[in-house]
């Protein structure tokens, strides 16, 4: 059975994500930090899924992390990086430590775990690495400057990997748009009247692409493929 491990796959999105796996047949390793009681929750819905739990701001923890992976699962085939962070703030009231807050998980992590991963999957010779991105990375939001310039990078280090680890490890992003989970402010209420499908997105359409990619060859790499109803082409 291959093994994907889902970061930030405690709740909402990545809980989805891990959900959709399961049932698909992979084998789902669980990623949390500080949401533990909802994590087992869904390792318990992943037919007692494996947990990893780790500050993925530290490089450290995230190496660590891999390594207990190995140690207790034996190989990767998959890694869906999901875990981030989203902030609004006026670009011009932006501090180091806001900007930083941003980078380490949605950019930095990312980068780290995709090589941590890859260093595991190379020792099979085959892997597929999903980055979650957003549509932020596409469009520019103006009140998200530093959340839109992590995931614009996100966007270009799966291009870059893509290049880097092939052939046998494939890597892509899904941008999503609006999904809809819960708490949902009014002005996501106008990016969803803006929205071509006049609706928000679901946690399972964005699962479906996840699901798409890590089913697919590795032939299939350095994409990023929206999952917005349209919201890019405007
Ligand atoms: N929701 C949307 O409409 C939307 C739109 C576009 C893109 N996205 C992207 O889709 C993905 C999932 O979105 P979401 O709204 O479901 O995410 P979320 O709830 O904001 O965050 C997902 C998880 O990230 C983990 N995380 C944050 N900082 C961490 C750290 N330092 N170390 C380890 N884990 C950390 C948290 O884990 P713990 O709770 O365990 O601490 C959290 O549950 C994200 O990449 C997001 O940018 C979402």
């Amino acid at each position: 059975m291959k093994t994907i491990l889902v970061t930030g796959a405690a709740k909402r999105i990545g809980r989805g994500i891990a959900l959709r796996l399961h049932h698909e047949g992979y084998r789902v390793a669980i990623h949390y930090q500080t949401s533990e009681k909802e994590a087992r929750e869904t390792a318990a819905e992943c037919g007692n899924a494996p947990l990893f739990r780790a500050d993925l701001e530290s490089v450290d923890e995230i190496q660590r992390m891999f390594h207990q992976v190995e140690e207790q699962l034996g190989s990767l085939y998959g890694l869906v990086n999901n875990a981030a962070r989203f902030r609004r703030k006026d670009p011009l009231e932006i501090t180091e430590a806001d900007w930083d807050f941003i980078h380490n998980v949605n950019l930095k992590a990312t980068f780290f775990c995709c090589q941590q991963a890859a260093l595991l999957m190379k020792k099979t010779g085959a892997g597929r690495i999903v980055n979650i991105a957003s549509l932020g990375g596409i469009r520019p939001w103006p009140a998200y400057a530093h959340y839109c310039a992590s995931k614009a990078g996100v966007i270009m280090l799966t291009r870059v990997l893509a290049k880097a680890l092939a052939p046998g490890i494939s890597v892509n992003a899904v941008a999503p748009g609006v999904i809809l989970s819960s708490g949902q402010e009014p002005r996501v209420q106008d990016m969803i009247a803006a929205t071509p499908a006049g609706r928000s997105g679901t946690v399972e359409e964005v699962a479906d692409a996840v699901l798409y990619f890590l089913n697919a060859t590795d032939f299939v790499t350095g994409q990023t493929l929206a999952v917005d109803g349209g919201l890019s082409q405007r």
